[in-house]
């Protein structure tokens, strides 16, 4: 992977930035989505923030190679501390980081948001809380996708904040549009995630002894969920 050929996976978060955005890519790394984006000329600035300095100065290196230094700004920062009102962002993404982390990164910069960005989210694991903040926070989920890439389940979740919405414990956890849709790589995901959530319940019967009743029922609960889902 580099700034002009994409991993799959970040191929499918620069298909959900609209086209001419202002793009804030948090948590950068190397900066290659904004420089993929900006080389196409699909996005007319961005910001790249990044809280580690070996990562920032990764992406200084790719935004100056490819002469971007006029168009994307890379700024090391924590989470949403790298957006400016100045930089009148239009996009959001944040990527291939844990979902809680990327919840936390969001609640910790609210004040940032001007309610107005799109959000582009490619968590990994931890959805379920990323979609109860977004819902929490008025944000409706305009569309979802799970991938497959190197033996790993991605997930991408695309937002913009509306109108309040109520989504079900079920869709929180499966995602609202992924439980419509259903599909194959949808499906393939929860058929992995069923057998490991059955070989712990399996683990916790035989230990017997030390395992909290609540984490139990909880495991029980959920495979019942995707039991149901995968008929
Ligand atoms: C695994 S990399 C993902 C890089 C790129 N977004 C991608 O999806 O390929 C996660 C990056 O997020 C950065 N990061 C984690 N927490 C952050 C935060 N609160 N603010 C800014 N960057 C953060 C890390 O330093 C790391 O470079």
């Amino acid at each position: 992977m580099n700034e002009q050929t994409l991993s799959m996976r970040l191929e499918r978060v620069a298909a959900h930035v609209p086209a001419g955005a202002r793009l804030a890519d948090i948590g950068s790394d190397h900066g290659y989505l904004p420089v993929a984006l900006m080389r196409r000329g699909a996005i007319e600035a961005a910001v790249a923030g990044e809280m580690a300095l070996t990562p920032f100065r990764s992406a200084e290196r790719t935004v100056r190679e490819n002469d971007l230094s006029q168009k994307i700004t890379v700024r090391l920062a924590d989470g949403l501390t790298a957006i400016e009102p100045q930089d009148a962002i239009t996009a959001i993404s944040i990527c291939g980081m844990g979902g809680e982390t990327i919840r936390d990164i969001l609640e910790a910069g609210k004040v940032r948001l001007s309610g107005h960005e799109r959000l582009i989210l490619q968590p990994n694991g931890g959805e379920q809380p990323l979609r109860q903040w977004l819902m929490d926070n008025d944000y409706r989920i305009l569309c979802e996708e799970v991938l497959r890439e190197n033996r790993f389940d991605y997930e991408i979740i695309v937002a913009e904040r509306g109108d309040p919405v109520t989504y079900t414990d079920e869709e929180l956890y499966f995602g609202p549009h992924q439980l419509q849709a259903r599909s194959p790589a949808f499906v393939t995901k929860w058929q992995h995630r069923l057998r490991h959530k059955q070989q712990t319940l399996n683990h916790f019967g035989r230990a017997r002894h030390g395992v909290c009743e609540h984490k139990v029922q909880d495991l029980v609960r959920q495979v019942r969920w995707i039991n149901d889902v995968l008929g």
